[in-house]
């Protein structure tokens, strides 16, 4: 009997967990994601999860409908995975980058860190007029960010799959996005046509993550490869033609290099 009864208890309690977590949302389900969006629910940056965007090696990105401390209708939700195949890769972009010199390398702790790193790229870089999506806060391994799509909840298309009316102009935009983040001392270095979407004929940086500051020692090598990976796309896409060594010297002449202090 008191068998039955613990059984009967037990069941109540997994239907009531489950009855929680259908309010919260259907599509999370992993306990410690689902407490950090608790969080979000309750600092009203979030109000309900509408679907999964993207599954990548990273992270999963979802939309979600913003709560009352965020002014657009939607919010991009990116969750950091703790299990990475890339475990050994992020070590790499947070060694070296003088404000995350010193962190604890285990999984939870590293996923943690890279999303505040995310959130404070993001951050420099939308306070510098570069077109990213504006971070609204982050919590845990959960980053929540603007949502660069339409009115209807759609996510923008990413570069690789837009065909361009104006590629010369996207172009312009993104080496311009690039000199204005080498002015803040910053360098993506993950740039290509996979992590730019499309708005409205406006291209916007995204992922972040992987950025670091000038004092890490890749920061040139970071910042070459950047430049390499976008003419390489718009030369073979689009025949348009700059010289890679050109489009570098004027990035690094309008640097703000010589206004960094090591902290
Ligand atoms: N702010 C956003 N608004 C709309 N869609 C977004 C936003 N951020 C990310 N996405 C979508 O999620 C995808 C993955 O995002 P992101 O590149 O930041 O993550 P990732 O971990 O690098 O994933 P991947 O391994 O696929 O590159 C993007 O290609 C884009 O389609
Ligand atoms: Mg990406």
């Amino acid at each position: 009997m008191a068998r039955r009864l613990g059984k009967r208890k037990q069941k109540s309690r997994e239907e009531f967990v489950l009855k929680e977590r259908n309010k919260i949302s259907d599509v999370i389900t992993d306990d410690r994601t689902l407490q950090n969006l608790r969080k979000m629910f309750s600092r009203k940056v979030v109000s309900e999860v509408s679907f999964l965007i993207s599954t990548g090696k990273e992270a999963d990105v979802y939309v979600a409908h913003s709560g009352d401390a965020v002014e657009k209708r939607f919010v991009a939700l990116k969750v950091f995975r703790i299990e990475t195949s890339s475990f050994a890769k992020r070590i790499d972009y947070i060694t070296g980058d003088p404000r995350f010199d010193k962190v604890k390398n285990d999984l939870y702790n590293m996923a943690i860190v890279w999303c505040k790193k995310e959130y404070s790229n993001l951050r420099i870089a939308h306070d510098a007029g570069i077109d990213v999506p504006e971070p609204y806060g982050f919590v845990g391994n959960m980053l929540a960010m603007e949502f660069i799509g339409d009115d209807s909840g759609t996510p923008a298309k990413r570069l690789k799959d837009t065909d361009l009316d104006q590629p010369q102009k996207v172009l312009h935009r993104i080496l311009g996005f690039m000199e204005k983040l080498n002015k803040v001392n910053l360098v993506h270095a993950d740039l290509s046509e996979y992590n730019v979407l499309m708005s409205s004929g406006k291209p916007y940086i995204i992922d972040m993550g992987q950025a670091v500051m000038l004092g890490h020692p890749k920061y040139a090598e970071f910042m070459e490869r950047d430049v390499i990976n976008i003419l390489h796309y718009f030369r073979k896409r689009y025949a348009i033609d700059m010289d890679y060594e050109v489009v570098l010297e004027k990035l690094n002449s309008n640097s703000g290099q010589d206004a960094y202090v090591k902290a």
